[in-house]
């Protein structure tokens, strides 16, 4: 996964799209923009380290469910498994997270700006008895996410 040009994360979603096939392939997805804050920090425990987005993010966020994204940071571009809704195995998780685990990096992102391109939905956001059954169905999307990236693959500028 190569990296993009600083300005292209923002060129698309105001200003001229800029001339590259990789942006304008990028702009076809929904795209949601926002920083990163601080989640339950539940995810490290499971293995699967999250970016949850500011709530007030802005853009277009699809329906609940499990999502293959493009996550542009910096303007470099990294996959992503991301989970958007209230994580129903959880109590008391009152809003809509949108949560990026970015594959193959492990970056402090705290405060910095991202931007989510919704690739392809692969499943609903589901309640699991346990947490063993939540980590293994992670586990499984991301090798699926992957594979659906791996087909998509964004050449570097
Ligand atoms: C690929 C992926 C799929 C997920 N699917 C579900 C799900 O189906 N149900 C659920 O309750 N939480 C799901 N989650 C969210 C986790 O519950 C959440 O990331 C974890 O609780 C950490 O939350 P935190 O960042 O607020 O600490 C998913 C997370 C990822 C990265």
């Amino acid at each position: 996964m190569g990296a993009l040009p600083a300005n292209t994360a923002t060129a698309f979603l105001g200003e001229p799209l800029v001339d590259s096939p990789e942006a304008a392939r990028l702009a076809l997805y929904p795209t949601v923009t926002g920083r990163v804050v601080h989640g339950e920090m539940r995810g490290r425990e499971l293995g699967f380290p999250t970016a949850n987005l500011d709530p007030k993010a802005e853009g277009v966020t699809p329906a609940d469910g499990v999502y293959a994204a493009w996550v542009v940071i910096d303007g470099r571009v990294f996959g992503g498994a991301v989970s958007v809704g209230n994580n129903p195995t959880f109590e008391g998780v009152p809003e809509r997270q949108i949560e990026a685990h970015i594959l193959d990096a492990s970056l402090d992102l705290y405060d910095r700006e991202i931007s989510v391109h919704f690739v392809r939905r692969v499943r609903g956001n589901v309640r699991f008895e346990g947490l063993d059954a939540l980590v293994a169905q992670i586990a499984a999307d991301v090798a699926n996410i992957r594979g659906i990236l791996a087909e998509r693959h964004l050449q570097a500028l």
